[in-house]
């Protein structure tokens, strides 16, 4: 295993990404195209901006991307790429929530959110599934009508409970496990395809 994460570290240094953690997102946009040129994607828990620039790629310069996290990513720019908007947040606060919600809709949110890890499994469980239940409620409030999500999650109890909300409010779901994520890692990454927008 320790091979197959040295493979994508390297990957990610000779690709410059800063976090290998943006094959996560490639492996599941490769297999179902859910980012499209001159999308507007919300990255939730996008430092330090892997995700965001691999985004901002795909939607191409007529595209944005903002992502918020509660650290600062550094402001990147590449050539054909979105312009990304990183904004410095913590993702319960109502502040956050009207900034987001004051902005034109999205097309794509994506989530890589993490709470500080404890090792206590099940506590780290409860505190993503909580990471992940606001995103999908920053999703359901800022998402165009057949828009997409995809987040992760760490699996436990409550995961299915999880699972069958997203399904409450998008026509189609996927359990995504990508390659590029250690088989002992408990996290998995829910894909939510055509949001049904009931408002
Ligand atoms: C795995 S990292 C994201 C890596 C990123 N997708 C990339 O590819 O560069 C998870 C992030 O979630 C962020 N996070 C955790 N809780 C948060 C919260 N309440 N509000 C905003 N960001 C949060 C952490 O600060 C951390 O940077």
């Amino acid at each position: 295993m320790k091979k197959v994460q040295d493979y994508y570290f390297k990957k990610a240094k000779k690709e410059k990404y800063p976090a290998r953690s943006v094959y996560k997102l490639e492996e599941a946009q490769n297999k179902f195209h859910f980012m499209k040129k001159n999308n507007r994607v919300l990255d939730l828990g996008c430092h330090p901006g892997s995700w965001a620039i691999y985004a901002a790629k795909i939607v191409g310069s007529q595209g944005l991307v903002v992502g918020v996290d509660l650290h600062k990513s550094k402001n990147v720019a590449f050539a054909n790429s979105a312009g990304i908007e990183f904004l410095k947040a913590d993702i319960f606060s109502p502040d956050l929530v009207d900034v987001i919600t004051g902005k034109p809709q999205f097309a794509v949110v994506v989530s890589d959110l993490a709470p500080k890890t404890t090792g206590h499994k099940f506590s780290d469980h409860l505190k993503s599934i909580e990471l992940s239940r606001q995103a999908l409620y920053i999703a359901s409030l800022v998402l165009s009508s057949g828009g997409h999500f995809y987040c992760k999650v760490f699996q436990g109890e409550d995961f299915p409970v999880f699972v069958s909300e997203v399904r409450n409010l998008f026509k189609k779901v996927k359990v995504v496990k990508p390659k590029s994520s250690r088989t002992e890692s408990r996290e998995v990454f829910v894909l939510g395809l055509e949001y049904k927008d009931n408002s």
